[in-house]
């Protein structure tokens, strides 16, 4: 993607491409506040709101979500959340968007938040969270007409801001106005600057009772209408569709306390929910996330599947998190130093090629430039991710811990069940007595998934892995960043280096391997010169829990017998409206199976998992959501078997 090239004349901002201007020649402020806020009937709608969705079609130069910040913040309630979500196919750039404070000095703390956060211009749904997070900004670089189609909540207040119809048919299809009216609330709103026939017909035929008001300014007429009702759609995978559980205290189990529990316990606990979180250790990641370094890296491909999206956007979140994070501790565990993907092939040159990612996000090093990147001779080309860094994992973990504060109990215990009784989970341990109930539990039990009975189906296996710690040399020494091929090597950190990491499927010794840290020692040496050698065996094992189509297992847990009843001739491929909504296990949620890449995916899975215990708007794609949905085995099982 690359950022809209833009002139600005007496403080408008002009689309050269479309020849219009992004907000008004006369206020843009008061536009907004007019045509905006006053037609959806804010901030008086969310005065009583626990939470309020908007959506807006066309991002731009964030004008409408600055001045609905400013409005939230002085007139919401402090506990609520506004979620804001807007499209954009062509992002604005970071330097037009500073423009704004330089015009409206009232903006100027908002703008400045919102470039704290602001994401490089890569495709997908980025998560961004504001004052402290009582704003979710879900920004989506995307086509207006590929991300509605991936909306996957109702929204109560629309903003439709598109260039002028006549100049930006895109932005005021049919389809939109279709998908807009699909994603409404009963009751919800819309509001728009123009007052064209054909978004009057568009908008009434998609469901809304329609109406002509004063415009702003110099304008006659704008548009607003609201759903008096809304219609009821089929849904295209009913089997996905999650329904939503009533709690009556927010309190949530979490059994597991990795990285994967406790980034969902972070995540609940910033909604106001209390955490027992249980392990069968006496302390926070003692298994894979216990260990001294990992790298933060997402996963490209070449053809953009939900997969490669669910990697980037995970990873984006991940370093907006681990930034924050970071700041607020004393102790250093996020070393922002960035991390090159060694390019043996030129495989990885083809893919940077066919999608135009940034500059800000990721560069090709060309051979003989990549000393000059890392700080030591490679003879391969490279990609740099330059945000990325290395994670002393196990640090991590105790700061995630510490962030929940107070809200957070934790409890040892090895859980070998989960038994629901009159409405609520109990967890059952070896030494047989429930060790604690509540409405909702979260399992984050890693590679020991399927050893509770409710998940004993999951296909996730255990991975053993090995890392090894060596002592840095006078040519390692100058190692700048992360250097990643098949194997990976961390910057010294107090004289050494970690270098990452086997992978046995079949492995179950929890001992360390002579051949295993000689194996990981000649990936390296056949990278970069240092030439490390050594004899004793310094390192350690973990196991990765890996699925069985090596994508994470997050979401509610489907209730297996229920679904084989349910969808049981999905084989002979009737229309899937003809189906029910899917069986899900009331209140049980799990987050699992992040295998050799949880920096990345862990902290977006556990917000995915804290919007859908809360039901508040998900921060990722509807097919993003439904790729790593736990009951995606059983489906596929069903469609496959014969009978
Ligand atoms: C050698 C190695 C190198 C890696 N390198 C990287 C890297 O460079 N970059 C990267 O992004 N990722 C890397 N990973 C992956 C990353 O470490 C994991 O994805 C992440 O730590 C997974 O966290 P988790 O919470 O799911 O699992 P874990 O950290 O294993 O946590 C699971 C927890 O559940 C507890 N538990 C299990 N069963 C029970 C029970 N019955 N009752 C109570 N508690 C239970 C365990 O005690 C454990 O604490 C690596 C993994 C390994 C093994
Ligand atoms: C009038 S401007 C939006 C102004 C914006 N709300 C603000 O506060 O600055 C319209 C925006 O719609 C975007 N846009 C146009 N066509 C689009 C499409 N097909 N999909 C997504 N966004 C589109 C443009 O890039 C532009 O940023």
């Amino acid at each position: 993607m690359k950022y809209a090239e833009i002139e600005w004349n007496n403080g408008t901002p002009r689309s050269t491409q479309f020849d219009d201007v992004y907000f008004s020649t006369d206020n843009g402020i008061e536009e907004t506040r007019h045509v905006f806020l006053q037609q959806n009937e804010l901030p008086q709608r969310w005065a009583e709101a626990e939470r309020f969705v908007i959506a807006e079609t066309g991002f731009g130069t964030g004008l409408n979500f600055l001045v609905t910040m400013q409005s939230w913040l002085e007139s919401a309630p402090p506990d609520a959340r506004l979620h804001y979500i807007s499209i954009e196919n062509q992002p604005v750039s970071p330097g037009d968007i500073a423009r704004l404070a330089g015009q409206w000095q009232e903006l100027r703390t908002c703008v400045d938040d919102l470039l704290q956060v602001y994401p490089p211009p890569v495709p997908g749904m980025h998560l961004l969270e504001l004052a402290g997070g009582r704003i979710r900004l879900h920004l989506i670089f995307d086509d207006i007409e590929v991300a509605l189609e991936q909306i996957n909540y109702k929204v109560d207040a629309w903003y439709l801001d598109g260039f002028a119809p006549s100049r930006n048919p895109s932005m005021w299809s049919e389809r939109v106005f279709e998908l807009i009216g699909r994603n409404t609330v009963t009751g919800g709103s819309f509001a728009t600057y123009t007052a064209s026939g054909q978004v009057r017909r568009g908008m009434t035929q998609a469901g809304f009772v329609v109406q002509k008001t004063d415009g702003f300014a110099t304008k006659r007429d704008m548009l607003k209408g609201f759903i008096f009702e809304q219609r009821c759609y089929a849904v295209e995978k009913p089997w996905f569709t999650v329904p939503a559980f009533t709690v009556a205290a927010k309190h949530a189990i979490i059994v597991g306390a990795g990285l994967a529990g406790l980034t969902a316990a972070w995540a609940l606990s910033r909604r106001g929910w209390d955490i027992t979180l249980i392990d069968r250790h006496a302390s926070v990641a003692e298994e894979a996330s216990g260990n001294p370094a990992g790298l933060l890296m997402p996963r490209l491909t070449q053809d953009v599947t939900a997969d490669a999206r669910f990697y980037t956007n995970a990873y984006l979140y991940a370093i907006r998190c681990l930034d924050g994070l970071q700041a607020d501790a004393e102790q250093p565990f996020w070393f922002k130093c960035g991390n090159v993907l060694v390019d043996s092939s030129g495989r990885l040159r083809s893919i940077l090629q066919s999608h135009c990612y940034p500059d800000n996000f990721v560069r090709y090093t060309d051979a003989g430039l990549t000393e000059a990147v890392t700080g030591v001779e490679l003879n391969h080309a490279a990609l740099m991710f330059v945000d990325a860094g290395w994670v002393d994992v196990k640090r991590l973990c105790r700061q995630l811990a510490q962030a929940c504060g107070q809200r957070l109990r934790y409890l040892q215990a090895n859980v070998t069940d989960l038994v629901r009784v009159k409405g609520h989970w109990q967890v059952v341990s070896d030494k047989s007595d429930p060790v604690a109930a509540a409405d909702c539990v979260v399992v984050t039990n890693g590679a020991m998934a399927n050893h509770i009975p409710v998940l004993e189906w999951l296909p996730i296996r255990a991975v053993r892995g090995q890392l090894t710690l060596v002592e840095q040399t006078d040519l390692s020494r100058n190692i700048k960043c992360g250097i990643s091929a098949e194997r990976y090597i961390t910057p010294p950190w107090q004289g050494k280096h970690v270098i990452g990491a086997s992978y046995q499927r079949e492995g179950s010794s929890a001992e360390l391997s002579a051949s295993d840290q000689q194996e990981n020692l000649n990936a390296i040496n056949r990278l970069i010169p240092p030439g490390f050698v050594q004899s004793e065996l310094t390192g350690r094992v973990s196991w990765r829990a890996v699925s069985d189509d090596r994508v994470p297992v997050v979401g509610c847990v489907p209730d297996r017998a229920a679904f084989e009843q349910q969808y049981r001739d999905l084989q002979h491929g009737r229309p899937s409206r003809l189906y029910p909504a899917g069986a899900y296990l009331p209140g049980l949620y799990t987050s699992n199976a992040h295998g050799s890449r949880g920096l990345a995916s862990c902290f977006i899975s556990g917000e995915i998992v804290a919007s859908l215990i809360c039901t508040e708007p998900v921060p990722v794609e509807k097919d993003i959501l439904d790729h790593v949905n736990p009951a995606r085995f059983v489906i596929r099982k069903l469609k496959r078997s014969r009978c």
